[in-house]
């Protein structure tokens, strides 16, 4: 029998309003007016049928939008062009790899070979050799006994957290994690305690008055608001002590930190030990996309059976797997990128300090500088823009402390005079009360 669809639904006609779905009709391109209207929701006020009967459904989104407006937290997709001119301190391709020619020409021969997607679930046909080959790579370069690739470092984070826990285990945070292990942890249904900030004695007590024998310990290595480092040689011991696990997510550690960028978990001497468990990005200084957890042969044999982020998940893209071993290869042969990059970020910090602005005392490639208001921080932002360079803007409730900041992130692609356009940026455009 054949397939027959029925609908006693009118057909909905809106001749003049633009199509969001795909389609031949569609331009190739979307060009940013249009963009704009497709994606943002300040742009789109009118409801597409006020008649229709299930209007009201989701009317009550109305509302939010309109209490996110009143509070300055409204967001919005600027799609960036392929040629735009701004310096991006936006981004987070800390070594300036994402598009180096070795880098994306790596990801056009995997497409061409494996093909534009994985095909499926990295346990049915989504795993290539070119998989195995990055997991091998990652794991040698990070000083891992073994290696799992995600489709992202968000995946990579729920599979970690959710299968090395449980409802019979305590997980013990910082206050300042990323949103994606705050959702591992919630997944988990494990008992969790979110404790002060880069605090070892607050975990300690909360692992000494815990009622589970199982335990972990959850944090990020560099922080991704202020690019502070995590105490993980303290917190390693207090785990030690306390017979918990760890897991470390360096997403803003790997390619930065440690010797030649292999990361702050390896700078702390914590990849090849039994009881701690590193994730981390492939999207980040790496250039491509994608995730990996990366630890002891029994983990990782444990996360293909049991994450479901992994099993029920479509294997990552041979291009961003193509990509990533190539990033890691210029890694591992110009390790001097990993140093640039922190030098680049202690300039723009003395430099914008020296003009009277308050900023973050970072660690890694991160830094932030403190805005008036979330208001004055986007407006901030759009004026940097205007002048050239691109800058992140970080509002409650991204920010764990309400304090709203410009997001920079230094990278080791940028010459000297990029480095004095960004600081000329920066202060020329600043509110009058951001100088601290
Ligand atoms: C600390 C941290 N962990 C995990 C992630 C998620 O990684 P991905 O973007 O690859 O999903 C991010 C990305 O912003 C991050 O900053």
């Amino acid at each position: 029998m054949g397939l027959t669809t029925t609908s006693r639904r009118p057909a909905r006609t809106a001749p003049d309003r633009p199509r969001t779905g795909p389609g031949p009709t569609l331009p190739p391109r979307c060009r940013d007016e249009e963009c704009a209207a497709v994606n943002d929701p300040a742009g789109q006020p009118e409801p597409a049928d006020p008649t229709h009967p299930a209007e009201h459904v989701f009317a009550w989104l109305d509302d939010e939008a309109e209490r996110r407006s009143q509070a300055g937290l409204v967001r919005r997709l600027r799609p960036r062009s392929a040629t735009a001119e701004e310096i991006d301190l936006a981004g987070n391709d800390y070594l300036g790899l994402a598009r180096d020619k070795r880098v994306t020409s790596a990801a056009a021969a995997a497409a061409l070979r494996w093909g534009a997607g994985a095909t499926g679930s990295r346990l049915v046909t989504g795993s290539t050799e070119l998989h195995a080959e990055l997991e091998h790579e990652l794991a040698r370069f990070c000083g891992a006994e073994a290696a799992l690739v995600f489709s992202s470092g968000f995946t990579a984070n729920l599979g970690a957290i959710t299968t090395l826990s449980g409802r019979e285990s305590a997980i013990v945070t910082d206050n300042y994690i990323h949103a994606s292990l705050i959702e591992g942890c919630r997944l988990s249904r494990a008992d969790v305690a979110a404790v002060a900030h880069s605090d070892p004695d607050a975990v300690a007590h909360a692992l000494r008055t815990r009622r589970q024998s199982r335990a972990l310990v959850v944090t990020d290595s560099v922080f991704s608001v202020d690019g502070d480092k995590a105490p993980l040689p303290e917190l390693s011991a207090v785990c030690r002590e306390h017979g918990a696990g760890m897991i470390v997510d360096d997403a803003h550690g790997i390619g930065v930190l440690g010797e030649g960028g292999r990361g702050a978990a390896h700078e702390a001497g914590l990849t090849a030990e039994p009881d701690v468990v590193t994730t981390i990005t492939l999207s980040k200084a790496l250039g491509a996309q994608g995730g990996a957890v990366l630890g002891p042969r029994r983990v990782i044999r444990h996360l293909v059976d049991t994450a479901r982020s992994f099993i029920f998940d479509t294997g990552l893209a041979p291009s961003s797997a193509g990509a990533a071993l190539a990033a890691l290869g210029i890694l591992r042969d110009e390790p001097q990128r990993a140093t640039r990059v922190l030098d680049v970020a202690a300039e723009l910090v003395t430099r914008l300090r020296a003009a009277g602005l308050s900023t973050s005392d970072p660690d890694a490639a991160v830094v932030s500088v403190h805005a008036p208001s979330p208001e004055q921080a986007v407006a901030w932002a759009t004026r940097c823009a205007e002048k050239g360079v691109r800058v992140g803007c970080f509002r409650p409730p991204s920010v764990p402390d309400g304090v709203s900041r410009l997001r920079l992130t230094a990278r080791a692609d940028l010459t000297s005079a990029d480095v004095d356009a960004c600081v000329d940026a920066i202060t020329m455009t600043a509110p009058q009360d951001a100088a601290s």
